[in-house]
């Protein structure tokens, strides 16, 4: 498709040549216009909801067993977008003008098929491996209870994964090390077996350092170093009150877990991998997050941290000036800003609407919008996000396949989100 599409370019940019010339276009003007009414004055945030995988993850990372669902009928014909072309070098082109990475997750289904590798190199230059370097995938433990200590082996999942995005130019986002989820029970046990007891304090923390300086080895050996350029060091320690997440990493050794999981990261990565604290609901933590990073620093005053990851699982009737309060309190602490795993779902996680013509040209305007608002702060400064990674790119390849979140539809067509996140305002949906 977008190679067919990309023929349509040279064509259309001499009729927008023409168009310019007899004074007809008008976008940069109508953009400006239409941007302030995208969301309605006053627009509550939604409510906060948790971060569970309500869709089954499959070992593959694609969703629920049996799944793929097949588009309905509404959808189909909602989705089925003009023919618009693509803009060449899609989307991470358009955000390379202003300094921002453009990232996608990535499943091993998705570089099983032209149709879906073509859209990645297309439009994006980083790459977040959706599972395969969770703690699941990378400890291993039949060697750990042969050599008697945790070992970290990367699974042929996560190395294919990798050397596909070597040999496509990608950068990588590393995720993740230290989480309560997809982490294995057996690491928290005394000879990393779930009949005998939790080990102490000194036990676990030995047991992370290992870990980390492992995964960092692991890095280098494998000629992977380089394509890193940041990674999520500790993932949702955070509830919405402002508490620690209650888990076995901070059963054991307390509430310095994540003080000790950068002090660690900090240890042993190269200096060019930025260590990230990465979070979701991250608009209704964020008094809570801020707190966090200023409190991760050396003795000698230095900072553990390079940056925050906003997860931005988003809906179209979230705020989008609230989240930008939220990029903005991040950016003031010197902290890089990333938005690590963007998905925008219809409706409210509490109602999920119909994929209407209506509804998906309201998420074409909210990406639009939100990406808009990034831009604009970064160049007054008010923001410093460097890196937006969508969760994804099209809808039946999503954990949120049942909220249309992304950028393409289920037969891969472009939507008005994906002009909304190329800030291709005429075909946003307005
Ligand atoms: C969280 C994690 C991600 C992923 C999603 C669901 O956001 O950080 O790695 O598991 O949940 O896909």
């Amino acid at each position: 498709m977008n190679k067919r599409l990309f023929k349509i370019v040279p064509a259309m940019m001499m009729v927008l040549i023409l168009l310019a010339m007899t004074g007809c276009a008008k976008k940069d003007q109508d953009q400006t216009t239409n941007t302030e009414a995208v969301v309605e004055e006053g627009t509550e945030t939604t409510s906060v909801e948790g971060n569970e995988t309500e869709v089954q993850e499959t070992e593959d990372g694609t969703g629920t067993e049996g799944e793929v669902p097949t588009p309905t009928q509404a959808q189909e014909e909602a989705t089925a977008t003009q023919e618009t072309p693509l803009v060449e070098g899609g989307i991470k082109d358009v955000y390379e003008q202003y300094s921002i990475k453009a990232g996608t997750c990535l499943s091993d289904a998705m570089i099983t098929q032209s149709k879906y590798t073509d859209l990645i190199t297309e439009n994006f230059n980083s790459i977040t491996l959706e599972n395969f370097m969770k703690p699941d995938y990378v400890l291993n433990k039949s060697k750990s209870i042969e050599a008697g200590e945790i070992v970290v082996e990367f699974t042929k999942k996560t190395t294919d994964l990798l050397d596909w995005a070597k040999s496509n130019g990608m950068s990588v986002r590393g995720h993740v090390l230290v989480w309560y989820s997809q982490t294995p029970d057996w690491i928290f046990y005394e000879k990393f077996d779930k009949a005998q007891g939790l080990v102490d304090r000194d036990t676990m923390l030995a047991r992370m350092e290992s870990y980390i300086k492992q995964t960092f080895e692991q890095l280098d050996t494998l000629g992977y170093t380089d394509m890193f350029y940041a990674y999520d060091v500790v993932n949702e320690a955070l509830m919405e009150d402002g508490s620690y997440r209650d888990c076995l990493w901070k059963q054991i050794i307390g509430d310095d877990y994540i003080w000790y999981a950068f002090s660690y990261a900090d240890k042993y990565a190269p200096e060019s991998i930025k260590l990230y604290y990465n979070d979701y609901n991250e608009q209704f933590k964020t008094d809570a997050i801020v707190k966090l990073a200023q409190s991760l620093v050396d003795e000698a005053g230095k900072s553990l941290i390079d940056g925050i990851g906003c997860q931005g699982h988003l809906y179209t009737k979230d705020s989008i000036d609230s989240y930008m309060l939220t990029l903005k309190a991040f950016s003031a602490l010197g902290l890089d800003v990333q938005i690590t795993e963007l998905d925008v779902s219809l409706g409210t996680w509490q109602k999920i609407d119909s994929a209407s013509e209506d509804n998906l040209k309201a998420q074409g305007q909210y990406y639009f919008e939100l990406v808009n608002k990034i831009v604009e702060g970064n160049a007054a400064g008010t923001t410093s996000v460097s890196g937006i990674t969508y969760w994804g790119f099209a809808d039946n390849l999503s954990w949120r396949r049942d909220r249309s979140p992304l950028l393409f539809d289920n037969s891969l067509k472009p939507k008005y989100a994906y002009f909304g996140a190329l800030q291709d305002h005429d075909n946003a949906g307005y």
